[in-house]
């Protein structure tokens, strides 16, 4: 911000006093008062105390925070469930919190439409639970999704497990409200699946992660509940193998498919035996482990045919092993092993987080290849390699084991310089935040850092809505 220190201070105090005015006094904190949970998001950067935190309980309230530290030149970093692992939603020093945790829970479910309204703060599991009571299914699932909000899962357009089958958290929403960074509320909560009425402008704000406006309401789309759920634990011993079970699983389930997730070895033992208390679907050493899993009408003529597709796996030699499940009980305990990643962080201790995009075909020459640099250059390195593979998306958990500071930008140039090399994407769904800024240049042209400058400028001429995120306003040597 280009104020000068002394019109700053003058600024960010008129601004706190005016959210005062405006908000009753739960809804306005600042200095001490602000906890530690607001401090910082998943991204393990260093804490940062922002100048307020205010958590307005309405679109308008949203919207009037807005105007106000718009009209004092005070920045604003939207705040969701806080569970971003690229800092998209990590406090900027100077500026005002806005977090949207008091505007919580559905407003509509319609049957008719297949259609769920929902409010930005609430947590994805309560909106599943919601679609589930009445006979439908949301598609979106992650990790997260006990402490994420649907609010921060939009506006990272998040990924997770079903994409195979779904596609990404953008292709369920039909309608979307926003605040503009002047103040200004635009509420468009279309329910209609098809709507072709000129720019189709909530595609902006998913994805953009909180730069351009701030979600505040969203129409979803909902599935019918799956009339049975399947999944096989299947130990595979090539990468080869991998890609043909991939190529079978699409053939022979069709759009029933709706998870397809390969774990390394090296992640298999973190899973199963560094993390407490969950226990391996398949015993003995395999190559890589494949949870698939299938959603189906009905039990028995669906589960036949899982049961059917997984001998014919069997039988032409793809897979060497396999638990395949009887029960709901046994698929929860097969996605317990790739659940488990969210425990890593207490485990192994802060690291570096991935979720880059490959060609499916190069997924384990890239895993080979990333492995053997951070094992030359990073002291005591421990990388573990899992992830959506039906979707072209690897995760890696990369650290320096014992380090008091992990070296992030060292592991993380390494990373993406492969993923360079390869072709890849730097993020395939948890977004670019302030971790990977550095590197979006190794994914987009320079003609599309040019255009995601000028759209930024032209809805936030002031840079004051989550300033420094995803792409700079100045052309660099990077960028
Ligand atoms: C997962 C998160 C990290 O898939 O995206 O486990
Ligand atoms: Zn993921």
């Amino acid at each position: 911000m280009s104020n000068s220190p002394n019109q700053m201070s003058v600024n960010l105090d008129s601004c706190v006093a005016e959210l005062r005015q405006q908000f009753p006094a739960a809804a306005v904190m600042t200095g001490d008062d602000i906890p530690q949970r607001n401090l910082q998001d998943t991204s393990y950067l260093p804490a940062v105390r922002p100048l307020a935190v205010v958590r307005p309980d309405s679109p308008e309230g949203v919207a009037e925070a807005m105007r106000i530290c718009t009209a004092h030149g005070v920045a604003v970093v939207p705040q969701g469930g806080l569970t971003g692992l690229a800092g998209g939603g990590h406090p900027v020093e100077g500026a005002v919190m806005i977090s949207l945790e008091r505007f919580s829970g559905i407003e509509e479910l319609d049957a008719d439409a297949a259609t769920i309204t929902v409010r930005a703060g609430t947590p994805l599991e309560v909106i599943q639970r919601a679609a589930d009571e009445a006979g439908f299914f949301i598609a979106l699932d992650l990790g997260a999704r006990g402490s994420c909000q649907i609010g921060g899962n939009l506006s990272t357009n998040a990924g997770g497990n079903r994409v195979i089958r779904y596609g990404m958290a953008k292709e369920m929403v039909l309608g979307l409200e926003y605040v503009l960074p002047d103040g200004t509320l635009v509420t468009g909560l279309n329910k209609m699946l098809k709507n072709n009425a000129g720019y189709d402008l909530k595609q902006l704000f998913l994805g953009s992660e909180g730069t351009l406006g701030i979600i505040t309401r969203a129409v979803l789309r909902l599935h019918p509940r799956p009339g049975c759920t399947h999944a096989a634990l299947c130990g595979v011993e090539s990468y080869e193998d991998v890609v043909r079970l991939l190529g079978a699983a699409r053939r022979g389930l069709g759009p029933m498919l709706s998870a397809f997730e390969v774990m390394w070895p090296d992640y298999w033992h973190a899973a199963t035996v560094t993390v407490k208390g969950i226990r391996a679907p398949i015993e003995g050493a395999h190559g890589f482990y494949v949870l698939v899993e299938m959603q189906g009408l009905d039990e028995v003529v669906d589960g036949d045919r899982f049961m059917a597709w997984i001998e014919q796996a069997f039988e032409d030699g793809i897979i060497a092993d396999a638990a395949v499940s009887q029960s709901m009980a046994d698929v929860a305990s097969f996605w317990r092993t790739r659940d488990a990643a969210a425990e890593f962080g207490t485990v192994l201790g802060p690291h570096c987080a991935f979720d880059i995009g490959l060609p499916v075909r190069s997924m384990d020459a890239f895993a080979d290849a990333c492995r053997a640099r951070l094992a030359a250059e990073i002291p005591n390195s421990l990388s573990v390699y899992y992830g959506h593979i039906g979707d072209g998306n690897l995760h890696i958990v990369a650290l320096s084991m014992g380090a008091p500071v992990q070296p992030g930008t060292a592991i993380s140039d390494i990373v993406y310089a492969t993923v360079r090399e390869f072709g890849g994407t730097i993020s395939a769904e948890h977004g670019i935040g302030l971790l990977k800024k550095p590197y979006l240049h190794y994914t987009r042209t320079r003609q599309e850092l040019a255009l995601m400058r000028r759209l930024k400028r032209a809805l936030d001429p002031g840079n004051l809505l989550n300033p420094g995120k995803v792409v700079d306003l100045v052309e660099s040597e990077s960028q």
